[in-house]
This record gives structure tokens, sequence and C-alpha cells, in this order.
């Protein structure tokens, strides 16, 4: 595995004139948390936060998300949203088409993109994309937004309970130079963020995303609704059929989907 380095991540993203504060740990509880005492103490973005392991990396609704030591990409930039926070809302889709396109690059495999944005190899989850808006409840400051990334390398050995669900990249993810990988996934971000309210991303979205035709569900409270994949809109939101042929969009939340079938 390429061991990590601030100069060597750096050095990659300079090759596209990017300029970014990054910071480069052994350890961490959790990259985003990191962003977000950064912002507190200096509010200087845009800023990168890497780290090999993470001992309290969090995935979305509160799970934790499993980070050990040497095997995965564990990151965060920390930006500040130019044309307000509601054009934010499609940093998340668009991490996901960017973080997917350098990952096939990167090893060759395709990458499919199970909506919202979790990356899938074949029938397993090998990416988690986190996105947090950081912003003073009286909206007395600028918001700001944390976009972290977890990617699993050559991570196995998964707890039991993702062992049916999360997978790595195997030997080619092994082989992946973290340093170019990160700089590439962080030129690709700052690129979008000079224009957030720029949706041409959800094209490669729909092309990669791995749900659409097929059965899915998803929560409406306690209830759990089967509905079929449509289409993604131009927003990123998933257009659904259901059961009695109307049409609705879900705009964000969690679906469950069959893949490999
Ligand atoms: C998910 O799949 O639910 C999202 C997982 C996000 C994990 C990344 S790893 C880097 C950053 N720091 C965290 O604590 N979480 C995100």
């Amino acid at each position: 595995m390429y061991a990590l380095s601030k100069e060597k991540i750096i050095e990659n993203l300079s090759r596209g004139r990017q300029k970014v504060e990054v910071n480069v740990y052994e350890t961490i509880d959790s990259t985003n948390d990191e962003a977000k005492r950064h912002w507190k103490e200096c509010k200087k973005v845009p800023c990168l936060f890497v780290s090999d392991e993470q001992i309290g990396g969090r995935g979305r609704r509160g799970r934790s998300f499993y980070s050990p030591k040497g095997t995965g990409l564990y990151m965060s930039l920390l930006l500040k949203p130019e044309t307000g926070l509601e054009d934010a809302v499609h940093i998340t889709t668009a991490t996901a088409v960017i973080a997917a396109k350098a990952l096939q690059e990167f090893t060759g495999e395709k990458i499919g993109i199970k909506w919202v944005n979790d990356l899938y190899l074949r029938d397993k989850k090998i990416c988690g994309i986190l996105t947090e808006a950081i912003m003073e409840p009286d909206m007395s400051e600028e918001p700001a937004v944390v976009v972290g990334i977890g990617i699993n390398l050559s991570t196995e050995n998964f707890p039991e309970e993702l062992r049916d669900i999360a997978g790595g990249l195997g030997h080619k993810g092994a082989e992946i130079d973290r340093n170019a990988l990160v700089a590439q996934i962080v030129t690709g971000l700052l690129e979008f963020a000079e224009d957030m309210t720029d949706c041409t991303f959800v094209d490669d979205y729909r092309k990669m995303s791995v749900v659409l035709g097929r059965e899915i569900r998803y929560n409406e409270g306690t209830a759990f609704i089967s509905a079929r994949a449509l289409d993604i809109d131009s927003e990123g939101g998933l257009m659904v059929e259901l059961s009695d042929g109307s049409v609705k969009v879900l705009k964000t939340g969690e679906i469950t989907v069959r893949l490999g079938e």
C-alpha cells in the first residue's frame, strides 16, 4: 500500500494547479470531525484532511464507517459553497460521479453508483460519502460544507455485520497510489465547487447508476414502500414508479435494492 504523504498529495494537486491546504494523519477519530474543528478554529477553506486510519469513522444515519489502518482512503474536503447551501445539495451526487470515475480510471473496474451516494464494485459497497453542512442555528455566519469520502481499497476482514454488504478492490486496491487518487478526487471536487449550479454531471450519474429499472424499497416513516426505479432527474433525485402507477421523486434518503440479479 502506498504511504500517504502530504508532499506527494500537494505535488499531484499542483499538476492540476489546485490550491488547497493539505493535512495528513496516521490516525484520527474522523476526518469529517477534524474538518469541523478546523472550521470552528480558523475558517480557512478549501482544506483537505486525509487519514490512514479512523477510530471514530462515521457513516450516514449515525452508523460507523469501518476504517482500518493502511487499507483504505479516508478523506474530507472542507469547502465554502459560494452560491449558498441550496446548490450544495448537488455536491453529494457530484462526488459520487467524481469518485466513481477516478476509481474506474485507477483500477480498470466498472464501478456502479447506488442512489444516493454509495459506490459498488459488482454487488459489494466499496465507498461511502458523508456530506455535512456546518452552520450556526441563527445563520449568523456563512455556512461551510464537509464532503467525507471513505474508500475500501485493499480492505478485507470486515466485521460480521458488514461481510455481506461491504467489499474492497482486492489486489488492484492495494496497488493504487493513494496520493494520486486523493489529488484526482480533490481536483474534481474543486472544479465542481466553482459552480455548484452546474448539473451536467447528472448524465454520468445516470449512466453509472445500478438501480435504474430495478425494484427498490424505501422508507416513509415506519413503512417500507416498494417501487420501480425509473430515472434520475436533472437535480439527482430518484424517480420511482409506485404500485398504483403514480410517479414520485425521492430527493434524499436511502433505498434497498437487490443487486447482481
Ligand atoms: C456511508 O456510507 O454511510 C458514508 C461513509 C462516509 C465515510 C467517510 S470516511 C472519511 C469521512 N470521515 C468520516 O468519519 N466519515 C467520512
